[in-house]
Order: structure tokens, then C-alpha cells, then sequence
């Protein structure tokens, strides 16, 4: 959808806008997931940290400074299929923090994980995998001394079959 908002030949101050739904079908049931980085059973190679705004739950996982400092989430798969991972993450650095992204210990892809400008600038990343039924481990694993970026959460969503 495009909304324009337009002040005419005057001017317009406004707050906030917001675009709501009246009925009808929603085109993305949006039945993902939130796992939170700081919430068990994930796993964080660091520290939870909430020193930087804008995350989402309690904190997130700043972990350390090395390449085998990595964060691992749990997560539950209805049915094997393919899912969507949103990821998302901050990283205040200059340089790109990528890293591996392995599901029940195998290796999907690396994610490039970008620097996002500032530590309280979040952005979500978004990767493909397959899950099996049940539980799976996604791990992210940085290929870099410099370790991960600050992890916030991943939300998984299920391809409806
Ligand atoms: C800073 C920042 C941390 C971050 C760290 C890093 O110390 O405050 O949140 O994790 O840099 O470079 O990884
Ligand atoms: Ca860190």
C-alpha cells in the first residue's frame, strides 16, 4: 500500500501515523515466532546486556570479542519444511561481523551482518533454512575475531504448506 500524506500549500505537523487493518484477509498471517537471545534455552557466548535502546525483550546478546563466541537459539518446527529467519541484530563496528549460520550443525550459509551505523541501530537479516520436525539448534558462529554484532532475537516463520 502507498499512503500519502500531503500538507497542501501549508504545513503539516504530525506525531505519528498508523495504517490499520479494518478486516479482511490478512495476505501474512504472520504466524512466526520470536525467540529472544536473552531468554533460555538460547545461548549466549558473552554477556545479556540492555545498555543499548531499541531491543526487543528484556536485553540482548553482546557477545565476546572472538571467533568462537556464538549465540544459539532452540527452536520448534510444527512440521521438516522451510522456514524464514528474521534475525535481528546491531552492529555499532565499522565492519561487517559475519557469521555462520548452522542448523543442527550444519552449516546453511554466512551472513554477512553488516555494520548498521551505531550500537542502538537495528536491523533485521534475513536467511532461509530447513527445519526438521521438532526441535532445532540454529547457532550463529562468527568467522571473525571481532565476534558476533549484538543479537536481539530471531523470529522464525513456517512456510504454510
Ligand atoms: C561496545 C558495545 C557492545 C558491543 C561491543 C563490541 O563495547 O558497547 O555492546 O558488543 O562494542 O564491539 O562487540
Ligand atoms: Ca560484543
Amino acid at each position: 500500500a502507498t499512503v500519502t500524506v500531503d500538507g497542501g500549500s501549508g504545513n503539516l505537523t504530525a506525531d505519528q501515523f498508523s495504517l490499520v487493518r479494518q478486516g479482511g484477509e490478512d495476505p501474512d498471517p504472520g504466524d512466526s515466532t520470536r525467540y529472544e537471545a536473552e531468554s533460555s534455552p538460547a545461548v549466549c557466548s558473552g554477556t545479556i546486556d540492555a545498555d543499548h535502546a531499541g531491543f526487543s525483550g528484556s536485553g540482548f546478546c553482546n557477545g565476546d570479542n572472538a571467533d568462537n563466541a556464538y549465540a544459539e537459539f532452540t527452536v520448534q518446527a510444527s512440521a521438516a519444511g522451510t522456514a524464514t529467519l528474521d534475525l535481528r541484530f546491531a552492529n555499532g563496528s565499522s565492519a561487517a561481523r559475519p557469521a555462520d549460520v548452522i542448523v543442527n550443525g550444519s552449516t546453511v550459509e554466512t551472513a554477512s551482518l553488516p555494520t548498521t551505523g551505531s550500537w542502538t541501530g537495528w536491523t533485521t537479516q534475513t536467511v532461509t533454512v530447513q527445519l526438521d520436525a521438532g526441535a532445532n539448534t540454529i547457532r550463529l558462529d562468527p568467522t571473525t575475531a571481532n565476534g558476533l554484532p549484538n543479537i536481539d532475537y530471531l523470529d522464525v516463520e513456517q512456510a504454510s504448506g
